[in-house]
């Protein structure tokens, strides 16, 4: 490996530089300077590290990667030759054209990597959250393709409204808007933990499915996706609240699908693994992160947005087309473990 240094840049990934001898000599050495162990990287080995100035929400600056690659190249920036480490998002031009999808939770994380993508592949997207702010962002970076809906899908009249932006053509629904619990197991759960999932989780995602099929009945086709998780497969992944709240996402999305296949209607759900988002749940209790996280530090790698953005547009799209009621777990194999 030695003499290899030149090939280290910010695009190489995070298990590349942790397994060359200056390169992880010099990660390591930064880790240790904010008391950490290079351990804490494991999850994100596949990531380009250029990737960590976002994913660590300001922990890693551009000037840290910056610094970092200048070092590892004796003092000299190398070529930027454009490569990028890992998997990289290709577009499928016109893999919507035509349709309008309903992307809820579209303000951050896989919700907006879907709209995004949709919208790149020729779709009109009915984007839907509660954050006003990125959600402008997102429309005003994609442009006349995106319509932002501010709005609460727990919400009977936010829910007219979201249908009433698609001008009575909805075509695909992906229900990505979600909220994590506090990992409390069922002797420890609080009403108001509870109550929330299942108001967001289970309730939000009923309503806007109960409010998109009359215009895909009519129509005599369509396509809706939800998100359940790694919770909705096992009792492991997080606390009870969500555990349930996402295994009743399966059950509405395989009644739907058993009820509206002959329709032309394909109901599916993507059950994600770890996904680095702006979902972070915080533990509240220690018996339940006593029993959790042992398991979580044998789990596969976390994913990105775009990742599970691959796999929700993939089941939305025509690409799905013999799919239905299918739960597909879009984890990097955590279910087979
Ligand atoms: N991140 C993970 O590791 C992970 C793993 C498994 C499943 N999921 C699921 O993926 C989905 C997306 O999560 P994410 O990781 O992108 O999280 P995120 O927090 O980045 O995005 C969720 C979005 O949903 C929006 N939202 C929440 N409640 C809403 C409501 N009532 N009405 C409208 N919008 C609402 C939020 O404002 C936010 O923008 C969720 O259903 C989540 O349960 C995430």
């Amino acid at each position: 490996m030695a003499g290899t240094a030149a090939a280290l840049t910010a695009n190489s990934t995070v298990g590349d530089w942790l397994d060359h001898p200056e390169g992880g000599q010099l990660l390591r050495g930064l880790l240790a300077q904010s008391g950490m162990d290079a351990d804490r990287l494991t999850p994100v080995r596949g990531f380009a590290l250029q990737q960590l100035v976002e994913l660590s929400q300001g922990a890693v600056t551009q000037d840290v990667v910056d610094d970092l690659v200048l070092r590892a190249n004796g003092g000299v920036a190398p070529e930027d030759t454009g490569e990028v480490a890992g998997w990289r998002e290709r577009i499928v031009p016109g893999r919507f054209d035509g349709r309008t999808v309903v992307v809820t939770g579209a303000a951050s994380g896989i919700g907006r990597a879907t709209a995004s993508r949709i919208a790149r592949e020729g779709g009109t997207v009915v984007a839907v959250d509660l954050a006003a702010e990125p959600l402008q962002a997102l429309a005003d970076e994609l442009g006349e393709r995106v319509t932002p809906v501010v709005g609460d899908i727990t919400r009977v009249e936010d829910v007219e409204r979201i249908v009433a932006a698609a001008n009575g053509q909805v075509h695909g629904l992906a229900n990505v808007a979600g909220v994590a619990d506090d990992f409390t197991p069922v002797h420890e759960v609080s009403d108001a933990v509870w109550e929330r999932c299942f108001r967001v989780n289970v309730d939000g995602s009923f309503r806007l499915m109960r409010a998109v099929l009359p215009a895909m009945l009519a129509a005599g086709r369509g396509s809706i996706v939800n998100v359940a998780s790694e919770a909705a497969l096992r009792g492991s992944a997080a606390g009870a609240a969500y555990t349930a709240s996402k295994h009743a996402v399966v059950g509405l999305t395989r009644s739907a699908a058993f009820m509206y296949g002959p329709q032309g209607i394909r109901v599916n759900a993507v059950a994600p693994g770890g996904v680095a988002t702006g979902m972070r749940p915080t533990s509240a209790s220690e018996f339940g992160q006593g029993r959790i996280a042992p398991l979580m530090a044998l789990i596969p790698p976390v994913a990105t947005a775009e990742q599970l953005a691959a796999s929700i547009t993939f089941l939305l799209s025509d690409d799905g087309v013999n799919l239905n009621g299918a739960i597909l777990p879009s984890d990097g194999g955590w279910s087979v473990q």
